[in-house]
Parts: C-alpha cells; sequence; structure tokens
C-alpha cells in the first residue's frame, strides 16, 4: 500500500490506497484538510529555506510526486537547487524515478530509521554535499515512528548536517476520544500519537525559527492559525536551525 495524497487525488494512487483514505475521511473529515495544510506547510517552510540561502534539500518520505514537489518550491526561489527525495516504499521511488528525476535530482530507495545508509548512498551523494548546510524535510512521516527511535533518527541526521542546516518538521497527532479508533483503521502501518513535548524534542541540536511548533497553517504566519480544536486532530510543524 502506498501513502495517498489524500488531498490532491491525482492519478498515482491505487484502489487499496483509496479505501484507506475513505475510511480515514469518514472517521476525521479534517483529515483531508491537515493534509492539504501539511502541504502548503511544506512549501511555505522550503521557500523560506531557500530565501535563507539553502541549496540543498533532503526529502525523506517524500511521497508520490505531487503538485508541488520539494525541488519546485526550491528552484522557484533558487533554479540551481538540487534535491534527494528518499523514501521506503519502492511504488513512490518508481513514480518518483519516472516524475521527479533529473538534473540535480534523485529518487532513492532508503528507510528513515537508517539514516547513515541513506546518507551514505550514492545516488545521494551526487546531488547532496554534506559539507555545506542543507535542508532536511521530514514531514508527515514521523507518526509513523516510535518516539525513542524518532529521537535517534533525528539526532543522527543532525550531526550529520553542517551548521547553518535547516530541519524541516511536521507531524499529525491528535487529543481525545478520536485516536484510537483512527489509530485502529489506519491499516497502512503503525500510527504513533507523539505529544507536543515529544514533537519539540525531535528538534534538539537545532534552534527553533520564529514562531517555533505551531499548527502548521499558523507557520510562519500566526494569525493563520486554525480555530479547530486539538481533539479534531493537529498538525504540528516547525522549522529548526542547526546552529554549530
Ligand atoms: C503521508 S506521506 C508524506 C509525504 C510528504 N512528506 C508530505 O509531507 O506531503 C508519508 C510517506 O512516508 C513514507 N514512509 C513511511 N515510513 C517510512 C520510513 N520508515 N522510511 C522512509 N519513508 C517512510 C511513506 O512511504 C510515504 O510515502
Amino acid at each position: 500500500m502506498t501513502c495517498i495524497n489524500i488531498y490532491s487525488p491525482g492519478k498515482d494512487n491505487f484502489a487499496p490506497d483509496r479505501e484507506l483514505a475513505a475510511r480515514l475521511l469518514e472517521l476525521c473529515p479534517v483529515v483531508a484538510q491537515g493534509a492539504a495544510e501539511n502541504r502548503q506547510f511544506l512549501i511555505r517552510a522550503i521557500d523560506w529555506v531557500a530565501r535563507q540561502g539553502i541549496n540543498q534539500f533532503i526529502d525523506v518520505g517524500s511521497g508520490l510526486p505531487t503538485m508541488t514537489n520539494t525541488h519546485e518550491a526550491a528552484r522557484a526561489v533558487r533554479p540551481a537547487a538540487r534535491v534527494a527525495y528518499v523514501d521506503n516504499d519502492p511504488v513512490v521511488i518508481s513514480h518518483a524515478r519516472a516524475l521527479l528525476s533529473g538534473d540535480g535530482v534523485v529518487a532513492v530507495p532508503g528507510d528513515l530509521r537508517e539514516p547513515a545508509a541513506i546518507l551514505a548512498n550514492p545516488s545521494l551523494a551526487k546531488v547532496i554535499d554534506l559539507r555545506e548546510p542543507a535542508c532536511l524535510i521530514l514531514c508527515a512521516v514521523l507518526h509513523f515512528i516510535d518516539a525513542p527511535t524518532v529521537n535517534a533518527v533525528t539526532a543522527a541526521f543532525t550531526d550529520a548536517l553542517a551548521p547553518g542546516s535547516y530541519l524541516v518538521i511536521s507531524v499529525a497527532r491528535a487529543d481525545g476520544e478520536i485516536v484510537s479508533p483512527f489509530t485502529r483503521s489506519y491499516t497502512a502501518g503503525s500510527l504513533h500519537n507523539h505529544s507536543p513535548e515529544q514533537i519539540a524534542g525531535f528538534f534538539a541540536g537545532t534552534e527553533f525559527v520564529p514562531p517555533g511548533l505551531v499548527e502548521a497553517s499558523a507557520w510562519p504566519d500566526m494569525a493563520a492559525a486554525p480555530s479547530r480544536p486539538a481533539e479534531a486532530g493537529q498538525l504540528l510543524a516547525g522549522v529548526g536551525r542547526k546552529l554549530s
């Protein structure tokens, strides 16, 4: 089963994905809104990071090609930006290779729980120079991994990045009665409902850029914060900068 872009159905998805998406939407209608907010956050964050002078992006758990892909968002600001898309789903990688690969853009298979293997991948090394600041993107993927593992993974990635690098993270979570039925219904993998404190901890080794860890739709403009309660589901997001 491949992750479906609920908010952007497109043509690159499959019947089981559509069935799962329909089940989840019935249970929690804000999923579609959250997915759209996630992608919009990702695009705004990449735009912002690119404007800080960053030329290289590693998008881990990149998902199927979508409307505005990471290299398109980055190249809107920095036309020579280089991007490595990484995902552990072979279907995602084959679509990414077909639709996204090109000059300065690669799609490589990799499991985010193995950061050293990802960073040592020769294809990734063709476009990413770890001696220079880079932006690591972990959007809408860390809720599939338990918190201790995420902490180890983000620490390993952050250690490997040059000072001045950025970490872009978004994580879906919820409070209250929705959590158990939603987690049970999500049959494509295991879901972990991280607390806001745990999510803030995933940025260890970096300093939050303003406004910090907020609802994705409120980054960077707090006035755009949604009015829904945490019980309806949250998408917490932030950008951290590695200082040294
Ligand atoms: C919800 S999609 C997010 C796509 C994109 N990052 C976004 O924010 O729009 C999650 C993606 O993470 C990938 N994924 C899940 N677990 C992973 C892992 N352990 N390592 C690498 N990718 C993973 C899935 O295959 C899927 O493509």
